[in-house]
């Protein structure tokens, strides 16, 4: 059983062929909206590969927050700890240009997840194989929640995303830590090797179509992404980290759950939306036994 504690958005999606200028206007081609938010997306990764899944997060009492959660429930994720509240929901403004995408997120509901709600499921957290994280909810709940999962024995997977809300001393209090090479830059200020050898087989640092990589301690380990062609790349990290997640629950190898993890990633590029490819787990399996 897993808990994710995080984000829920409506993705507000434009699709252009042109990328506006500053005090420019162009013409798109299309727009959506889909669900999104790093921590509802681990979330689907995660129900859909077939584990018991169990979110943490809030939604405003709008459109938006009705639309996410029934869509959580129709994903057979539990609810029960996802508040309601007078904020509105969470957005987030992306921008598909150029094959690759340019998100902002407006918060909204998401600062709405507190010490009050993690405290209210400490017991569920308790219970957890593992909790799952990222940073699209105030840093202060995070760290309360780091906090709670040592007092309770939960390990934890952090997803620093976006970086910029994370702190360094919370790499000794997470088992699995998982940003891209930007956000590992970011935060360690060192090239990839360097930050990979202090945090053997805990940082795994994601290379988006090239896959994965890792330090265990002896070597430097390279898990090649499977080659796709893309149709949109958004909520391919959430889908690796809720693939990860659930491999190491299933108390794969580190080496097997990243492969795993970026089978899964693969598949989630080749349809629209965040959560749109996110695969079931016959796909991934019969995609692994055919990988190279
Ligand atoms: O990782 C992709 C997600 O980032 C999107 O779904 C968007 O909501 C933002 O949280």
């Amino acid at each position: 059983m897993i808990t994710v504690i995080g984000s829920i958005n409506m993705d507000i999606v434009v699709e252009t062929a042109v990328f506006p200028k500053q005090g420019e206007t162009v013409f798109g081609q299309a727009f959506h909206t889909v669900p999104g938010g790093k921590g509802a997306n681990q979330a689907v990764a995660i129900a859909r590969l077939g584990s018991d899944v169990h979110m943490v997060g809030a939604v405003g009492q709008d459109a938006f927050g009705h639309e996410l959660r029934t869509i959580l429930q129709q994903e057979k994720i539990d609810d029960t700890y996802v508040r309601t509240t007078t904020t509105a929901t969470g957005i987030a403004n992306i921008t598909l240009f150029d094959k690759d995408n340019r998100i902002i997120v407006v918060p909204g509901a998401n600062a709405d997840v507190t010490r009050e709600s993690i405290d209210a499921a400490r017991a569920l957290i308790a219970k957890s194989d593992l909790v799952v994280m990222q940073l699209e909810i105030p840093q202060h709940t995070v760290e309360y929640a780091l906090t709670i999962c040592e007092e309770v024995g939960t390990r934890v997977l952090l997803n620093p995303a976006p970086a910029e809300n994370f702190k360094a001393a919370w790499m000794e209090r997470v088992a699995y830590f998982t940003p891209n090479e930007t956000e590992c830059a970011d935060i360690f200020g060192v090239d990839v090797e360097s930050a990979l050898e202090r945090f053997p087989n805990q940082l795994i640092v994601t290379l988006g179509a090239e896959g994965a990589r890792y330090y265990d301690g002896e070597k430097h380990v390279v898990v090649k992404g499977f080659k796709t062609t893309p149709v949109d790349t958004t909520g391919a990290g959430d889908t690796f980290n809720g693939a990860l997640a659930y491999a190491l629950t299933k108390n794969e190898t580190l080496a097997h759950a990243v492969e795993f993890a970026n089978v899964a990633a693969s598949l989630s590029v080749e349809k629209f939306g965040a959560q749109g490819g996110m695969p079931q787990k016959d796909a991934v399996l019969k995609r692994l036994g055919g990988a190279q």
